[in-house]
């Protein structure tokens, strides 16, 4: 399966996703990296391992729209089946979302639907909630709303600040992230009623302590 990444920044998912590609045995590879930053370290890392690229900036268009039918263009001219968004700092339009409906999914660092949006550390710890984690979904107009394909848990440490945090969160990110494409890539993953069901695949009791959902 061709997937389309789109990224803002770092990209440490995206190269998560481009190691599990390099396994011969992965049943996807990538044939875009799309950035809306020309800066963006993901792109940096897209070269380093031969993945076509390309930058749209979000300031040359009018509105939201025509950057998004923009982007829509690039991934469809690269031939993906599957739009992954790893930290694309941009809200989507409702004819994006639309078009890529089931065939785009997101990676947010909280269990949601508990601290969807910015800031999510921050807010958890404030919170004093003991346990976060994260999510792949499917998106849906709605910001970091969609059926959810796969989470994994980590305990909040009481002496934890937003960073300790999102370390321990990413860690779990890259596993997870490369796991739910795969089982996409595989067919497995099938939406009904808004619910995800991964064919052949239950999570296991004790999972929490070793995520593997
Ligand atoms: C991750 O925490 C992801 O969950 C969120 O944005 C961050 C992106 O990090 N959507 P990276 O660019 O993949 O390193």
């Amino acid at each position: 399966m061709k997937l389309a990444v789109l990224v803002s920044g770092r990209g440490s998912n995206l190269q998560a996703l481009i190691d599990a590609c390099a396994a011969d045995d992965f049943p996807a590879e990538i044939a875009l990296v799309l950035s809306n930053k020309a800066d963006a370290y993901g792109l940096e890392r897209a070269s380093n391992a031969n993945i076509p690229t390309a930058v749209l900036s979000h300031k040359d268009f009018d509105d939201r729209e025509s950057f998004d039918a923009a982007m829509s263009a690039k991934i469809e001219d690269s031939g993906a089946e599957l739009v992954c968004l790893a930290g694309f700092m941009r809200l989507l339009s409702d004819g994006f979302v639309r078009q890529w409906r089931d065939r785009l999914i997101n990676i947010h660092p909280s269990l949601l639907p508990a601290f969807k949006g910015l800031h999510v550390h921050e807010r958890t710890i404030e919170e004093g909630a003991r346990f976060s984690g994260c999510t792949v979904h499917y998106v849906r107009p709605a910001m970091d709303e969609g059926p959810i394909i796969s989470q994994a848990v980590v305990a909040v440490h009481p002496t934890d600040t937003p960073d300790d945090l999102a370390a321990r969160i990413l860690e779990q990110e890259h596993i997870i992230y490369p796991r739910a494409v795969k089982y996409i890539a595989e067919g497995r993953v099938r939406v009904s009623a808004e619910r995800v069901l991964i064919e052949d695949h239950i999570v296991p009791e004790g999972a929490l302590n070793n995520p593997a959902n």
